[in-house]
């Protein structure tokens, strides 16, 4: 079917493009809709030119997958200008999401009707780019300075009655029927006498003053805090800020400009990368077969962080939660937690004391674990250990239906040996929440040996209903995330008893981009849970490998970070943010000296190289293993629950982007001080070899 179809009813010509699944202006559409336009603008006939996209939703922007690459087709800017100077009436009817391109096209129209489902918006700032086809000069003359810059920074979704009230659009149809609302309107418009109405010649929302000038400054300072590591947020003020002294013809032209900045920045890279992988990580080969069962009622054992966390995010997705805790003073102490959170949602005016209460309605909690029996899904969120693991999972045997999934919310255990307790091992899965779990986007699924299709269907689905990111992980210890975490944080100590400050590497790694740095991290996360997992591991840990004792020194002093206002940091009303432990470096001077070791200078190159050096290591064994299925899951993995820029696309885009050869390079002169730790994996050095990368293997 062509992509692009038109047809005359009376002096009305109606275009309807066709590109599933969400009609992005590919390359094809706009050879075709410019076509078009300019056949029927020489339709002496029509008196009005209505374009439509039926199906799914109106025009949802460019096709990313375009981006970067040479296409031998108009750009959108010209096809915008093309239909705005047409001097017959042009209406957008728009239902769906009409988003970047799509709003500039709808904007290029002299009238917008909008289906009452409609959402729209100029997201481009999410995918480092900025509205490149008119956008950040069309938008502020319908909807004012103020409202354009808060759209195009946050990229936001504004819905219909809004974008009536703002401007954006003209009017809100009945019903969600495109194709009639479009032709009706433009009728409407022909019989009372409309002209076109070209968006660039709108003046009285925009205007040169000082006011706006204030008003661009406030914008300009919440971007240098707000988007300090970021190319296009600064380039999409700097659009509208510019184009109020140029003309409209001048204006474009230098938004194009910008426009290719945007996208020649590796920060476009990046984020498209993150796009796309946010939406390949539900592409696995259990969904293709597996059936979701429907879950209404849930089960969680455990009131603690995690448990409490895992309920809201349950009661959130609408689900009836039952908790279960050891004693009444455990189960009250995860009510206030649970309530006190919702308190301060109200308090925040993100929820009405009505809905706080409905909610809370869906929660319950008792110490009696024969409660659990009509539950559909059970998630364990008990101490991290094994043998109490075990032993809950024997009762769930017991008391649950065979068919109820039992999942585990450990961090690092073996979910193989979890299952193997219960007679009906397919459904016992791994669903390894991030703390807070109310709040972090990420879950990765862990698929145990025996769980089955629908087992791993039904938690995917699970993930979708509680607008979390699902990420398929194997078994292993810590599986993708928790591992490369652990390889990272063990190079990160070798370094740091090689001599580099933990402040200095924390600080390197926020400079990158980083929400934290990683001994921030510990501060937050408790140094406790890891003392506790490197006890765990003493026993098989090999006589040859390097162990930093710097850690323990830390947690036996009882400095486990936030919980104990002492870690690496110091905490506490009257303290700074970020304020270094002093006695850090004097344990780190100490265990220098007792490992024998001369303390080297380390630059910050130096820091970080290492830093992405072991990610991509452990990543890349991980992806031997098949513990992740592709590299993009790592990434997706690292973005949402470890806080690494999105902007970079996660750490093995990143390595793509800087080049597999220098990091391989990186490991095998490490390798020469520490092979044990260093190893160069086989499949980087196959790649290396290959001359390929990563995205190879997506
Ligand atoms: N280009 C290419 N493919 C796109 C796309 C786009 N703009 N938007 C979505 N897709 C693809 C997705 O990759 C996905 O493909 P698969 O099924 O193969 O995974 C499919 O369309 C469906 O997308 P979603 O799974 O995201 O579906 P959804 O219903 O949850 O959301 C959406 C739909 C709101 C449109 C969402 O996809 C979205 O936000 N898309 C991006 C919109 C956007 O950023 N537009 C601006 C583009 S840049 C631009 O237009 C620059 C300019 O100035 C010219």
């Amino acid at each position: 079917m062509s992509v692009i179809k038109h047809k005359i009813i009376e002096e009305i010509a109606l275009i309807e493009i066709y590109n599933p699944p969400v009609n992005a202006i590919s390359a094809a559409v706009r050879v075709g809709l410019l076509e078009t336009i300019e056949n029927l603008s020489l339709n002496e006939k029509i008196r009005a030119i209505v374009i439509t996209a039926p199906e799914r939703t109106f025009l949802a922007g460019a096709d990313i997958k375009e981006f970067g690459k040479k296409v031998d087709a108009p750009i959108l800017g010209k096809i915008c200008d093309k239909i705005e100077s047409l001097n017959k009436i042009v209406v957008a009817s728009l239902h769906g999401t009409p988003l970047g391109g799509g709003l500039e096209v709808a904007m290029s129209a002299h009238y917008r009707i909008a289906a009452p489902n409609t959402k729209v918006g100029l997201p481009e700032v999410l995918l480092g780019i900025l509205p490149g086809a008119g956008g950040t000069q069309r938008l502020p003359r319908l909807c004012g300075v103020d409202m354009a810059l808060d759209m195009m920074l946050t990229g936001k979704h504004v819905p219909a009655k809004e974008a009536l009230s703002s401007g954006i659009i003209d009017e809100i149809a009945k019903n969600n029927n495109t194709i009639d609302n479009g032709i009706e309107y433009a009728k409407k418009l022909v019989k009372e006498g409309f002209r076109p109405r070209p968006t660039s010649q709108i003046q009285n929302k925009i205007s040169d003053t000082e006011e706006t000038s204030e008003l661009i400054l406030k914008f300009k300072d919440t971007a240098s805090k707000k988007y300090k590591n970021l190319f296009s947020p600064h380039a999409i003020i700097r659009s509208v800020e510019e184009g109020l002294k140029l003309d409209f013809a001048e204006a474009i032209l230098n938004e194009r400009k910008l426009f290719e900045e945007c996208i020649e920045s590796p920060q476009r890279q990046g984020l498209i990368h993150s796009f796309f992988a946010e939406r390949a990580n539900t592409k696995i080969p259990e969904l293709k077969e597996g059936k979701p069962i429907e879950l209404n009622k849930i089960g969680i054992i455990g009131g603690g962080t995690m448990g409490t966390g895992i309920s809201m995010a349950a009661m959130n997705a609408g689900f009836n939660v039952i908790m279960i805790e050891q004693n009444d003073e455990a189960i009250q102490k995860a009510k206030a937690k649970i309530t006190s959170t919702y308190d301060r949602s109200v308090k925040l005016n993100r929820i009405t004391t009505e809905q706080k209460n409905k909610t809370m309605d869906m929660f319950s909690a008792t110490t009696n674990f024969s409660e659990l029996k009509d539950r559909d899904l059970i998630i364990e969120a008990v101490f991290e250990n094994m043998d109490v693991k075990k032993e809950v999972f024997v009762k769930l045997n017991q008391i649950c239906s065979q068919d109820c999934i039992l999942a585990s919310n450990t961090s690092y255990l073996n979910v193989n040996e979890i299952a193997s307790v219960v007679d009906n091992p397919s459904r016992v899965i791994g669903l390894h929440f991030f703390s807070p779990a109310n709040i972090m986007k990420l879950l990765e699924v862990v698929v145990a040996e025996k769980t089955s299709k629908d087992t791993v269907s039904t938690a995917f689905n699970l993930a979708k209903q509680m607008r979390k990111v699902p990420v398929r992980s194997g078994v292993c210890d810590g599986f993708i995330g928790n591992r490369i975490l652990s390889k990272y944080l063990v190079g990160m100590y070798h370094m740091v008893e090689d001599g580099a400050s933990p402040f200095h590497v924390d600080k390197v790694i926020r400079d990158f981009g980083c929400a934290m740095g990683i001994f921030q991290v510990i501060d937050l996360a408790g140094g406790d849970i890891g003392w506790a997992t490197r006890k765990r591991k003493a026993p098989f840990r090999h006589k040859d490998d390097r162990y930093v004792q710097i850690p323990d020194r830390v947690c036996e002093r009882g400095w486990f970070g936030q919980k104990t206002s002492k870690g690496y940091y110091l905490y506490g009303e009257n303290v700074d943010f970020l304020t270094p432990n002093p006695e850090i470096e004097v344990i780190c001077e100490q265990e220098r000296k007792r490992a024998g070791i001369t303390p080297k200078k380390f630059d910050d190159k130096e820091i970080l190289d290492k830093y992405i050096a072991a990610m991509v290591y452990e990543g890349t064994k991980i992806l031997s293993e098949q513990i992740a299925l592709k590299p993009s899951d790592i990434d997706v993995v690292f973005t949402n629950g470890y806080g690494f820029p999105k902007w970079r696309g996660g750490p093995m885009k990143y390595a793509d982007m800087i080049g597999l050869d220098k990091i391989l390079k990186n490991i095998q002169k490490y390798s020469e001080e520490d092979p044990r730790f260093w190893t160069p994996p086989k499949l980087l050095e196959d790649l290396v070899k290959q001359n390929k990368n990563f995205d190879s293997l997506n």
